[in-house]
């Protein structure tokens, strides 16, 4: 990596604002909000710890949902600094704000080695708007700036990007935490020239969504293999048809020139050849939005080309999974980002669970295994394998942005070496 790392500063009495990326998923239990997945907290332990040897002054700066320059009291960081201090094992203060006078007395009583919390930034709608104002009141309590919130990174916010300008403008450093420099290894580095057979399986609803990546890894990889609802826009485009499925219809032309370059290029691309499929039934109960509820009854495996007009696509079939699985086996480098099928249903996880299966074998085997974030990461803990792959991203749209080429303006905006 070509960027200042935490492991190279000397940040000793200095004032660290360190950008974390604590969105994580809450829950309101009994009038509380209440962390449901700490992974993201977790994660970023071995750089507060390093900057806690070595005596910083620790200030952490992340966002929690997305409030819209509101002070919405749900999506407060305070059970996250709370949940903090006890993963630590040492106090962790925390202010209900994250600029002004109240926090930069914090900050100056600060003693080397103590750790203080901001209150969500996104309370300030200067946040996302990167307002160069916001971020040098921000930077008011930062000596030197450290990142390790990869999953915010592709955002260009003040306090992903602005700060980091302000803090090197003024000749500090900006460096990447350890959590961000493993991302970059991982979803970066390792995936450069990646040992061969390199496989790729890719799911999730849209081709939208994942097309950059499709068209960027069918330069490097020897197998992409396609699940999820996106399986069916590729169907589509291969004239089959696929019932009551979701579909992207605009995007078939987009997914017939991906079936293309595969074919040019002599890149292995897999369809599932059956599914399971379900008969959405009218509940007649409408959701919050106000649209009406659907329910997937019958589930069936379809092996026929055509998905009947009655019924949907729900997740790969037990032909696929095997097929798929083989594949991953004789792999020797893994990426894998999106599930297979509707995979919080149990009746519709089989895919998944098989992916997660096979892609845990091939780790066994000697495979790098790199699980690209998002519900990829949430099938593996769903199915207790969590622990048993190489890398699991944080990151959901910035692992998609880096995997795609694009720039992260968290990244660049760090000091090079
Ligand atoms: C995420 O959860 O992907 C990141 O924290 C970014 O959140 P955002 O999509 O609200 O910017």
């Amino acid at each position: 990596m070509d960027k200042l790392t935490v492991s190279e500063i000397n940040a000793r009495g200095k004032r660290v604002f360190l950008r974390v990326d604590y969105n994580v998923p809450m829950e309101e239990k009994e009038g509380r909000m209440v962390i449901t997945d700490e992974t993201r907290i977790k994660e970023t332990l071995p750089t507060l710890q390093l900057l806690i040897k070595q005596g910083a002054r620790v200030i952490l700066a992340a966002h929690l949902g997305r409030p819209k320059g509101q002070r919405e009291p749900s999506m407060s960081l305070r059970p996250v600094a709370e949940r903090l201090a006890d993963m630590l094992g040492r106090p962790v203060a925390f202010v209900d704000d994250c600029i002004g006078d109240k926090v930069e007395k914090t900050a100056s009583i600060l003693r080397e080695g103590d750790v203080l919390v901001l209150e969500n930034i996104r309370y300030y709608a200067e946040e996302e708007a990167n307002d160069p104002g916001f971020a040098e009141k921000l930077a008011r309590v930062a000596d030197l700036y450290v990142n390790d919130a990869f999953g915010a990174a592709h955002r260009a916010h003040a306090s992903t990007e602005g700060v980091a300008r302000v803090v090197a403008a003024r000749g500090g450093h900006c460096a990447a935490g350890l959590l961000m420099e493993r991302e970059l290894k991982f979803l970066g580095d390792e995936l450069e020239s990646p040992a061969r057979p390199f496989v790729v399986v890719l799911g999730g609803a849209k081709v939208s969504d994942k097309i950059g990546v499709i068209d960027k890894l069918l330069e490097k990889a020897d197998a992409i293999l396609i699940g999820g609802a996106m399986a069916y826009t590729f169907k589509l485009a291969m004239g089959a048809k696929v019932g009551k499925s979701l579909v992207e219809a605009h995007k078939v032309d987009v997914a017939k020139a991906a079936l293309g370059k595969a074919k040019s290029r002599g890149v292995k691309f897999l369809l599932p050849t059956d599914n399971t499929v379900a008969t959405p039934v009218n509940t007649g109960k409408l959701n919050k939005k106000g649209n009406p509820v659907f329910e997937l009854q019958n589930p069936r495996t379809n092996v026929e080309p055509d998905i009947p007009d009655s019924e949907e696509g729900v997740d790969i079939g037990p032909a696929t999974s095997l097929a798929y699985a083989a594949e991953l086996r004789g792999a020797r480098t893994v990426l894998w980002n999106g599930p297979m099928g509707i995979f919080e249903d149990p009746r519709f996880a089989a895919g998944t669970i098989a992916v997660a299966k096979a892609v845990v074998e091939a780790t066994q085997g000697g495979a790098k295994s790199i699980i690209g974030g998002g519900d990829s990461v949430k099938a593996l803990n769903q199915a207790g394998l969590g622990d048993q792959v190489t890398f699991m991203s944080t990151g959901g749209g910035a692992s998609l942005e880096f995997l795609e080429g694009r720039v992260l303006p968290g990244v660049a905006a760090l000091s090079a070496r």
